[in-house]
Order: C-alpha cells, then sequence, then structure tokens
C-alpha cells in the first residue's frame, strides 16, 4: 500500500512540536509492516538538514495561485535516510522558509503546499492508494481533489485526516477562495464554510474518507468541545476514531543516546540517572541532592504555561526550598518575563528560554518528576518521553495524557490531578514529593515506568487498519 504522508514538519528536517516527531517515526515504522510503502512530503525549510543530505530534483512545474504564477520544485532525498522517501516541495518566495509557522501570509503558504503536491502528483501521474493528511494545513486536501478538476488523475483516492490539535483550524475569509486552485462550478462551496470562514479543518472532517484524532480519550473530548466544531464531529462520527502516538524508541533510547552524560537501562537507571542530574544541576546552579521536576514545551494556554510561575513559586514556599524546578520552554511573553524573574529570585529554580532540543533529552534523563498542568492535550509525547528515561510523569487528567499516565493510587506509575489550575498542580507536586523520599517506591517507579512499551509498533499497525478498511 502507497501512502503519502502530507505535513508541515518532520523530524529530524523541521520540528516545532509533536507533529514533527510522530511524522518522523510513523511512516518508518509502517514500513516495516509488509506491503507498506509509506513517504512524506512536506515544504522545503531552510535547515540543515537539507543542507546536510543529498538531494535529487524530480519536479518542475507552475502553479497559479490567484494572480500570482508559482514555480514549484519537488526534490527527493536520495538516500532514504529517515526509514522512508522524503520529498520536500519548495516555490520561492512562500516555501522556502526558515520555519514552519509565524508568517502573516501562512494561508497563502498552505494552500501553495497542498496546491503544488497536487499538482506534482498529478502531472508525474502517481495516484497513492492513500493521502494522510495531518493537521488543518493538509485539511484542504480531501476537499480539492474531488472538487478540482485539475487534479482528476486524483479523483477517488482515499483520504485520512488527523487531528494533532483541533485549536488550531485554520480558519480564512472568503476572499481567499480566489488563491484556490480552479474549483469545479457545480460544486457546493458549503463544505468549505463553518460559521461563514473558509474553514479547512472542518472541511477535513466533511470531505476525508476518515479521521482520527491522536488519542481517543482526546477524541471522545472533541464531541464536547472542540472549538466550535463539536456538532460537526458528531454528525461524522461513523468516520471518527482516536489511535494513541507512538514514540521513535530508536531516537528516545537512554541506553544509546548521544546527548546524554551517561547512559543507561532500567537495570542501572538509579545510578545513570545520578550522574545525569549532577551534570545537570552543576550547569544551572542547582543542587543535585534535592528532587527535580521539569518542564519542557510550548507556552501556550493548552499546555497551562500561563499556571507556571504560580506553581514555580508557590511549590517553592510551601515545601520550604526542599526541591528544584528547571523549565525549558519559550512562548507567551508574559510567562517568559514571570518565570525570568522567578529564576533570578529563587536559586532552586533554573529556567532556559529557548527551543534546545539536546537540552530536552537531557531534562527527561535526569528530572525525577516531569510536570504537565495541560488544559487540553491531544497526546502528548513528552510524558511518555520522560517516562521512557526513567522520570515520573506528574499530569493533569485529560486527553492523551489520560490514555498515557495512570496514577499510582490506582495501580499505574505516574501522578494524576484533576483541574488545570495552580493549587491541584502544588498538591500533586507535594504528593510527588513524599514518593520521592520513599526510597523503595520510587526505585520501583523508576523502573516501571521505563518498562512501559510506548512504541510505534502497534499504532502504526492500527494506522494501516484504518487505510485497509
Ligand atoms: P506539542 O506538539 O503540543 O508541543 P508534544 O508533547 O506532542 O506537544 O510534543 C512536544 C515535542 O517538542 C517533544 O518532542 C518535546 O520534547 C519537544 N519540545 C517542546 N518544547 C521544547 C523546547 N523548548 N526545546 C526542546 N524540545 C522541546
Ligand atoms: C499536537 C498536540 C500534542 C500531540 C502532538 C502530536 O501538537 O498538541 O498533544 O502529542 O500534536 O500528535
Amino acid at each position: 500500500m502507497n501512502v503519502y504522508h502530507l505535513s508541515m514538519e518532520c523530524f529530524p528536517v523541521a520540528k516545532v512540536g509533536g507533529l514533527a516527531d510522530v511524522v518522523g517515526a510513523l511512516p518508518k515504522y509502517q514500513n516495516k509492516i509488509e506491503g507498506m510503502d509509506a513517504k512524506v512530503v512536506m515544504p522545503w525549510y531552510n535547515k540543515p538538514f537539507v543542507h546536510d543530505h543529498d538531494f535529487e530534483t524530480v519536479f518542475h512545474g507552475y502553479i497559479h495561485q490567484g494572480p500570482n504564477m508559482l514555480r514549484v520544485h519537488v526534490m527527493k532525498e536520495r538516500g532514504s535516510v529517515l526509514g522512508f522517501d522524503l520529498f520536500l516541495v519548495q516555490i520561492p518566495g512562500l516555501l522556502d522558509r526558515d520555519n514552519p509557522y509565524g508568517y502573516h501570509d501562512e494561508s497563502y503558504q498552505f494552500l501553495a503546499f497542498q496546491h503544488a503536491v497536487l499538482h506534482w502528483l498529478t502531472a508525474m501521474k502517481i495516484r497513492p492508494d492513500v493521502l494522510h493528511c495531518h493537521d488543518y494545513h493538509t485539511g484542504l486536501i480531501p476537499f480539492m481533489i474531488e472538487n478540482c478538476p485539475e487534479f482528476g488523475v486524483l479523483k477517488g483516492v482515499k483520504t485520512i485526516g488527523t487531528i494533532h490539535n483541533g485549536e488550531y483550524q485554520g480558519q480564512m475569509k472568503w476572499e481567499m477562495l480566489e488563491f484556490f486552485p480552479w474549483i469545479n462550478g457545480n460544486t457546493d462551496l458549503r463544505v468549505l464554510d463553518w460559521s461563514g470562514y473558509i474553514n479547512p479543518l472542518a472541511t477535513m472532517i466533511k470531505c476525508c474518507d476518515a479521521f482520527n484524532a491522536v488519542s481517543g480519550g482526546y477524541m471522545e473530548e472533541l464531541y464536547h468541545s472542540f472549538k466550535g466544531l463539536e456538532q460537526l464531529v458528531r454528525q461524522e462520527h461513523q468516520k471518527a476514531s482516536g489511535i494513541i502516538n507512538g514514540i521513535d524508541t530508536e531516537v528516545w533510547d537512554p541506553k544509546t543516546d548521544d546527548y546524554l552524560d551517561y547512559n543507561f537501562g532500567a537495570e542501572n537507571a538509579q545510578h545513570g540517572k545520578w550522574i545525569n542530574k549532577k551534570e545537570l544541576c552543576e550547569e544551572y546552579g542547582l543542587n543535585p541532592d534535592l528532587p527535580l521536576f521539569g518542564f519542557i514545551g510550548r507556552f501556550a494556554g493548552e499546555k497551562g504555561a500561563d499556571l507556571l510561575p504560580d506553581i514555580v513559586w508557590q511549590s517553592i514556599q510551601q515545601t520550604y526550598g526542599a526541591l528544584n524546578i528547571i523549565i525549558l520552554g519559550s512562548g507567551e511573553r508574559h510567562t517568559e518575563e514571570k518565570l525570568s524573574e522567578l529564576s533570578w529570585h529563587y536559586s532552586n529554580f533554573a529556567l532556559d528560554l529557548g527551543y534546545k532540543e539536546y537540552l530536552s533529552h537531557k531534562i527527561y534523563a535526569s528530572a525525577d518528576f516531569l510536570i504537565m498542568p495541560s488544559r487540553v492535550e491531544p497526546c502528548g509525547l513528552n510524558q511518555m518521553y520522560a517516562m521512557r528515561y526513567g522520570t515520573v510523569p506528574i499530569v493533569r487528567y485529560t486527553g492523551g495524557l489520560r490514555d498515557t499516565v495512570q496514577d499510582i493510587s490506582s495501580g499505574g506509575a505516574g501522578i494524576n490531578f484533576g483541574e488545570a489550575t495552580a493549587a491541584d498542580a502544588v498538591h500533586a507536586v507535594k504528593r510527588a514529593l513524599h514518593i520521592y523520599h520513599e526510597k523503595d517506591l520510587m526505585e520501583r517507579l523508576v523502573k516501571t515506568n521505563m518498562e512501559f512499551d510506548f512504541s510505534w509498533d502497534k499504532s502504526a499497525g492500527n494506522y494501516v487498519n484504518l487505510y485497509s478498511k
């Protein structure tokens, strides 16, 4: 089966968050299944991976976006070094940027990507079995192949839409229709509409053959809380499912991870984590004899990042400084500023504002606990990386977090808390402190977490079953 994954991100080519990790791993694991040929198509970015690898141009062409004629190049990575064929779509001025998101004209950017991919496949007469669209950025593909005559060759190709994050839907004004590929005159344009705007995520849900959320827990939540699309998912429920993400256990392996100061497995986790923690604490001026709590992620409302300043100072004050906290991330200015102030005041708190892949690995390996006060968490990968590196997750009971982390009081090896409030999170931190001081229990939790199997093997198969249906 020939599957093309269409995405804005793919690790290690370009990563902003978990979408990249998923698209960099899922096809690799799918290709281990007999009869599967999964590929990835993404925009060209000005990134080290692109410059450091060998690409051949497989297509040159032009598309019209409104009054503009855009030059399209498609490049294929020669060595399939990632475990799948990787195609990059380049359009000077739109798809040749430093980063996937954050540009004022991103609607044009995402439209051009979708248009160019379909133009290339049509021109080369490539008819995949499945087009797998990730998030709203590629959500118009199912509509386009059915309603734009120039992609006639692709009509009837099956489409899957994966919702990694329903908070972002890509709404645009109707004036943008002028920049779409030419649409058949008979088309009922209401399929593009949701609440008076063109809504690519809503269109994906309406037009795809099947869609899924990245965990069962999140899929259930979408029926009641989906930024206005609740009614739509209820209407389209026959096409819906939840498939939990896996993690790439080859990339995320404390036994072989090159970023760590000391590699370790479940059998020598106490010693291994201690060495890593000592190094990290020394670097950030923290006392390694205290338990270390970490947070890694985007400073956004959905992650509960605005709660972090209160969580930090209340945890330190209420425990009389009996713990250390390290935070790696960036985003909302207000949160960055408040956390920076706190890091000046408290020697128990270290802050690194930025995106640092190597540091995230070090924190997963060194921390005793990882805290995730998410308001919304479609799946969440951090808790799974933490567990694989012997770090006990403290998570708000929501979405994918509730599917992956069970509280120790109900037989699991993590800590759950109920509300996305600083009070609930701090209460969970204090529970964690008690656990930390029960050495036997703590050792058992570290080991149990490390032995959980979150590899992609099972979920990659679940996607293949969905394609087969
Ligand atoms: P999301 O995609 O919503 O941000 P996920 O939990 O699915 O959340 O994935 C986040 C991914 O991004 C993980 O691989 C995590 O380690 C990584 N990450 C997030 N913030 C940073 C950061 N500041 N530096 C390094 N890695 C980060
Ligand atoms: C999104 C979600 C996150 C999920 C990731 C990968 O970014 O916010 O919860 O893990 O996609 O599916």
